[in-house]
């Protein structure tokens, strides 16, 4: 399963690609515009997001008929060999997938909430399809049943696009999406950070530590 950061954060990015954990990175305009208040342009912050990630970056278009999704599409995909547009699935929105992967683009077709918006993104050319599962968990529902139901369907019609789970809020939903088999988990900074901890671990560390300082002292590593 490929880990993607879900930020626009480039120390974030930096810190993630330095553990050997970062697959890719998905940009939303909330995420974007967090970053923006901070002063850079948001053709720099782009750029260097493109640069600083070793695989595929999200960028979401901002506009919401076809002709305008088509536009900023085209722009998003000439900064970088590794940008994805992120299209919502809205009827527009699928004209413009279609219109993308008739070009070659590669499309993440985001805002998905229900099984069937997988299948038609799908049908549409859309590289990756993003379920929200968070925000699902947010409104009563069990988000992770859709990516059950996802995945039982690709497997049905042997369907290549790429399951990425989005709106990922602990390390529960990161567990489910590898036992089910999703392609890609993209998550906020603070669950991988949570990911990679465990209260056992320090203990036992400290336990050794405090061992070897019993018998060998401060003194140099004695090999
Ligand atoms: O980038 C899309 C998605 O991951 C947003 O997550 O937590 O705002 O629902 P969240």
């Amino acid at each position: 399963m490929k880990i993607f950061l879900d930020t626009a954060n480039i120390e974030e990015i930096r810190k993630t690609r330095d553990w050997g954990l970062l697959d890719g990175v998905t940009t939303n305009p909330t995420l974007a515009a967090k970053e923006l208040a901070k002063g850079l342009s948001f053709k720099d912050l782009v750029s260097q997001i493109l640069k600083e990630t070793p695989g595929p970056v999200s960028i979401e278009v901002v506009a919401t008929d076809y002709e305008g999704m088509l536009k900023q599409a085209l722009r998003i995909s000439s900064l970088g060999d590794n940008a994805v547009v992120k299209i919502p699935m809205t009827l527009p929105g699928l004209k413009t997938i279609k219109a993308l992967n008739e070009k070659r683009i590669p499309v993440n077709c985001t805002l998905i909430f229900n099984p069937l918006q997988a299948m038609f993104a799908a049908k549409a050319g859309a590289e990756y399809v993003s379920p929200f599962v968070g925000r699902l968990d947010d409104i009563g529902e069990d988000g992770m049943s859709i990516i059950d139901e996802i995945k039982a369907i690709f497997l049905n019609y042997d369907i290549k696009t790429k399951i990425l789970v989005a709106s990922i809020r602990n390390p529960i939903h990161v567990l489910r999406s590898a036992i089910i088999g999703a392609d890609v988990v993209t998550m906020p900074f603070d669950v991988i950070s949570k990911l990679t901890t465990h209260p056992k671990t320090d203990e036992g560390l400290q336990r050794f530590l405090d061992d070897w300082k019993k018998n060998f002292g401060e003194g140099d590593f004695p090999l």
